[in-house]
């Protein structure tokens, strides 16, 4: 048995999905969870229900482990701060992790030391600044509150000078009353989504995965298309070391994902960060020689990281989102008798029409046919193809 006991703070399908590799490299993890059904606690062993706010339930959970990781940004960085004073290795950092948590701290971060493709952007004090940001360059605009965004919320598209009170208006109910920063931000009219997810260990080890097409629907990320298809090599590795150079100028340790936009001359601006393993990487479980999960782990654990090269041509993931059908299981029946190659994994979530419960990875030579198996697989998960 190892000495070595990783806390993880959050207990959503991501600390979830870092149990197999942990149980397999013999790692002890422990959880701090929000209630005790969330689908991390269903199977962790050493489960502590409590709030991730309050600084006395984190030092308390954090006492027994050496490390502290998360399955989520929202710790307040105060707290992370103190644990490192504590002498607790907090990895992702408390430094570098509140550029995860906050877009305007990564926005100014990433233009004065990097340079990196932005759409332009203004901190916003009020909606007369935001209307006058918006007439320099022009509506439609984006606002984005810094904090607390996920899934699209946070996120506002004001098509006119008369909407520019509305982020204000929202983000400071949605906060409970605490000012939260506004950013204007130009409207990027994309063609695509793109991710790249790099991981970096604490000795700077780094490796990067092949670039992904990300598709959302209302905030949500539905599937993911790896190589993302048409990507020249040129626009590849530039992205992949955009990825690699915010990582080392962060120092980040662990997994961090790059979220960008692509315009139609082929051209990328970065859109946000996040700093835990990513929905836009789940296809590397079953599509690369290492998973975002086992690789996290490795770098928390300061080991070297392993191969994320692809397994096989492409890689398509699919999310499962809560639908009509109760009993995900049931259905694998029909799922795996049709594709022996399916790869399905579920999250122990319950379901609630438009959450994400799961998702499904297909691999192989023809894009075309591994997007048709996912997608099928899913939407027949998701209730959505009629049986008979
Ligand atoms: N400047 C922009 N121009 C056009 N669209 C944008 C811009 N910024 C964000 N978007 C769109 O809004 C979506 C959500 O933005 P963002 O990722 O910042 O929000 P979020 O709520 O933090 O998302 P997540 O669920 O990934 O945490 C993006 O995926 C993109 O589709
Ligand atoms: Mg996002």
């Amino acid at each position: 048995m190892s000495q070595t006991t990783i806390g993880v703070i959050g207990g959503g399908q991501l600390a979830r999905m870092m149990y197999a590799p942990a149980t397999k490299l013999g790692i002890e993890l422990h959880l701090l969870a929000e209630g005790p059904d969330v689908g991390a606690a269903r199977i962790f062993k050493h489960v502590t229900v409590g709030d991730y706010t309050d600084q006395a339930t984190v030092r308390a959970f954090a006492a027994d482990c050496q490390i502290i990781t998360f399955d989520h940004e929202h710790v307040p960085t105060w707290i992370l701060r103190d644990l490192v004073h504590d002498g607790k290795l907090v990895r992702p950092g408390p430094g570098a992790l509140q550029h995860a948590q906050d877009k305007l701290l990564m926005r100014r971060r990433l233009t004065d030391s990097l340079d990196a493709p932005a759409p332009k952007w203004r901190a916003c004090a009020d909606a007369d600044e935001l209307a006058a940001f918006g007439a320099e360059i022009g509506f439609p605009i984006i606002a984005k509150a810094s904090r607390g965004g996920y899934d699209g919320h946070g996120v506002w598209k004001l098509d006119s000078p008369s909407d520019t009170g509305i982020p204000f208006a929202e983000a400071l109910a949605e906060s409970a009353g605490e000012k939260v920063e506004i950013i204007g931000e130009e409207f990027i009219d994309f063609v695509r989504e793109l991710s790249v997810i790099v991981v970096r260990s604490p000795s700077g080890q780094a490796v990067a995965y092949p670039v992904s097409e990300t598709i959302q629907r209302e905030g949500v990320c539905r599937e993911t298309i790896t190589p993302a298809p048409g990507l020249s090599e040129d626009q590849a590795t530039q992205i992949t070391k955009l990825g690699l150079d915010i990582a080392d100028e962060l120092q980040v340790t662990g997994v961090l994902a790059v979220e960008l936009m692509q315009r139609a001359d082929g051209s990328v601006v970065v859109n946000e960060l996040a700093m835990r393993p990513h929905n836009t990487g789940h296809w590397t479980i079953d599509g690369a020689h290492t998973s975002q999960f086992e690789n996290h782990l490795r770098a928390v654990l300061d080991l070297p990281l392993g191969d994320p090269r692809m397994r096989d041509r492409w890689c398509v993931m699919v999310n499962v989102l809560g639908g009509t059908n109760e009993d995900l299981p049931s259905e694998l029946l029909h799922c795996f008798a049709r594709d022996p190659r399916l790869r399905v994994e579920f999250y122990g979530k319950q379901i609630r029409p438009g959450r994400k419960v799961g998702h499904v990875n297909c691999y192989g030579d023809d894009l075309d046919q591994v997007r048709a198996r996912a997608k099928h697989a899913a939407h027949y998960l998701m209730g959505d193809i009629r049986k008979g």
